[in-house]
């Protein structure tokens, strides 16, 4: 044992090109000693990049989401189309958000009583909505207007995200006249925003040709707005509210041709990790008015989760912001940046094989192999990190660290995704060349960071779930003195 625990000691002595000659514990008590502070240090990694609310304005200007009842021969009744994104980061795109059916928009079940006339058509000379977050048609009786209107509000009920109707009466169009089966002329359109006769498209000009298509009774009936279903993985932190977040950790942001939340959920999880913020862990939706009608929905992403307190953004010049909410990705992991263990005397540097979470444990013949240090300077955000390797130098074992108290919340069977930073700097690029994490989830190892020295660097590993509380991660690794160091750790739904 002896004769080891020098041998160790003195290689790291020896080398020339470490960034530290002693260990993890020795190093921080030291520099704590000479300096109290020194573990204050703010890490440097935290670039702010705040919302870029330019381009998304910008882009606000290009889009053209407007629509009615198509013109062409789509018969009426389909399906409505899922949501769509209309751009992304500021490039007008259209491609359907994938994996998402259309129930994701919210049942809309409810009663007829509960619409009420945003407005009344007029006899000659009407015209349909051209407005955004269309949904579908259909064809409704024209026997009685009573009867037409109660079938249509039907139909919205039936439809999911449903909260508007455009009813109206179409003269002179052929495939009404002849061709769907209902043989109807009244049309009943739905949405999933609530529009006013304002956006009323194409108003025909008097006097029109007798055989022309023509519109009349051209009315609105609206629902009362419901909340929208929390997606999945989620947490509502705030809203609605008429104010965007204007917040650091920014990634990006796509528009949709539906206010809906499940779509921004699936664009954040699919989202690109930020190589010093990590995943997409938080998302700001909210409802663009232009001249205050609706315009598109706005999805912003973020690799930092916020609040209320950073929606600044209320809009600009003719732009309105509405309907304004911040939902946060859960973590299944209680304290994955380590920061709820804390000195027992407030102070900056400490450190323990055990904390809120978490235990570390040594093979046989090992001493502090795994640990958790409340100590800046070590940390990639915060105060709190993990080293895995002996914090005293005086061991080559590898350490391992797991987690104490069931994971609440995960579901059997799904999948979800382990993220973390590790570094492997800390006795230079020679001693750390052998570096090493693995991931073990439920006794089984699931990944390995690539072995070697390696500033920080994001890494995830999916995993599945076997839920009630049973599921335990293990991060292994660390043979001083080619330690690593642990932060940041999350367990997102995927
Ligand atoms: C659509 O979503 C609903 C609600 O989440 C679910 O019950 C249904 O099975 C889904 N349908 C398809 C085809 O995925
Ligand atoms: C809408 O206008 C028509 C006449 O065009 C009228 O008969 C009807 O009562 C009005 N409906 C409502 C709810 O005001
Ligand atoms: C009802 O619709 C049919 C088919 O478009 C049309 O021929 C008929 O004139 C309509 N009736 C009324 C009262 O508008
Ligand atoms: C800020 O943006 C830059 C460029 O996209 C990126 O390299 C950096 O990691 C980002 N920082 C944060 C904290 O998101
Ligand atoms: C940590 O692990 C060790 C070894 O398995 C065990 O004896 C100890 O009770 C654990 N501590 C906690 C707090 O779970």
């Amino acid at each position: 044992m002896l004769p080891r625990r020098l041998l160790v000691l003195s290689a790291a002595i020896l080398c020339v090109s470490a960034q530290y000659t002693l260990a993890p514990a020795l190093q921080a008590a030291q520099e704590f000693s000479n300096n109290p502070t020194a573990g204050d240090a703010p890490p440097t990694t935290n670039a702010q990049n705040l919302t870029d609310v330019a381009t998304i304005i910008r882009t606000v200007t290009l889009v053209d989401q407007k629509s009615g009842a198509p013109a062409d021969d789509t018969p009426p009744g389909l399906p409505q189309a899922p949501t769509m994104l209309t751009a992304l980061d500021g490039e007008i795109i259209v491609s359907a958000v994938d994996g998402l059916n259309s129930t994701d928009t919210g049942p809309g079940r409810r009663s007829a009583s509960d619409y009420g006339l945003v407005f009344n058509g007029t006899e000659a000379n009407d015209a349909a909505i051209q407005g955004t977050a269309y949904l579908t048609y259909t064809l409704v009786s024209n026997n009685s207007a009573a009867q037409g209107l109660d079938e249509c509000l039907d139909f919205c009920d039936n439809t999911p995200g449903c909260v508007f109707v455009n009813i109206y009466y179409e003269f002179n169009n052929e495939l009404l006249d002849f061709v769907f089966p209902q043989k109807s002329n009244l049309r009943c359109v739905a949405y999933g925003d609530v529009h006013t006769a304002s956006e009323k498209a194409n108003q025909q000009l008097s006097p029109l040709p007798s055989e022309a298509t023509n519109i009349q009774h051209s009315s609105g009936y609206t629902s009362a707005l419901k909340e929208p279903a929390v997606p999945e993985g989620y947490e509502l932190v705030f809203g609605p509210i008429s104010a965007a977040n204007n917040a650091p950790g920014y990634m990006g942001f796509a528009f949709l041709s539906k206010y809906n939340p499940s779509a921004c959920a699936k664009l954040c999880n699919e989202r690109g990790p930020d190589a010093s913020g990590g995943a997409c862990k938080y998302f700001n939706i909210w409802r663009a008015l232009v001249y205050g009608l609706p315009t598109t929905y706005i999805c912003a992403m973020y690799s930092a989760t916020t609040d209320a307190s950073t929606a600044l953004n209320t809009g600009q010049g003719p732009l309105s912001v509405t309907r304004s909410r911040g939902y946060a990705r859960i973590s299944y992991i209680a304290d994955g940046g380590f920061e709820a263990y804390s000195c027992p005397d407030g102070g900056d540097f400490c450190f323990a094989e055990t904390a809120p979470g978490w235990n570390g444990t040594s093979a046989p013949g090992g001493y502090f192999d795994a640990t958790v240090f409340h100590y800046a300077s070590y940390a990639h955000t915060g105060a709190g990190v993990a080293l895995l390797g002996c914090a005293f130098g005086s061991d080559g074992q590898m350490g391992t660290l797991t987690t104490t108290g069931p994971l609440r919340g995960l579901k059997r069977g799904r999948m979800y995704a382990v993220q973390f930073f590790y570094s492997s700097t800390y006795s230079g690029a020679e001693l750390e060349k052998n570096a090493f994490v693995e991931v073990w989830w439920n006794g089984a190892l699931v990944g390995s960071v690539p072995v070697g020295f390696s500033p920080w660097t994001y890494f995830a590993v999916s995993v599945v779930a076997v839920g009630g509380g049973y599921d335990v991660l293990q991060l292994k690794g660390g043979e001083a003195p080619a330690y690593s160091f642990i932060d940041d750790v999350y367990l997102f739904l995927l």
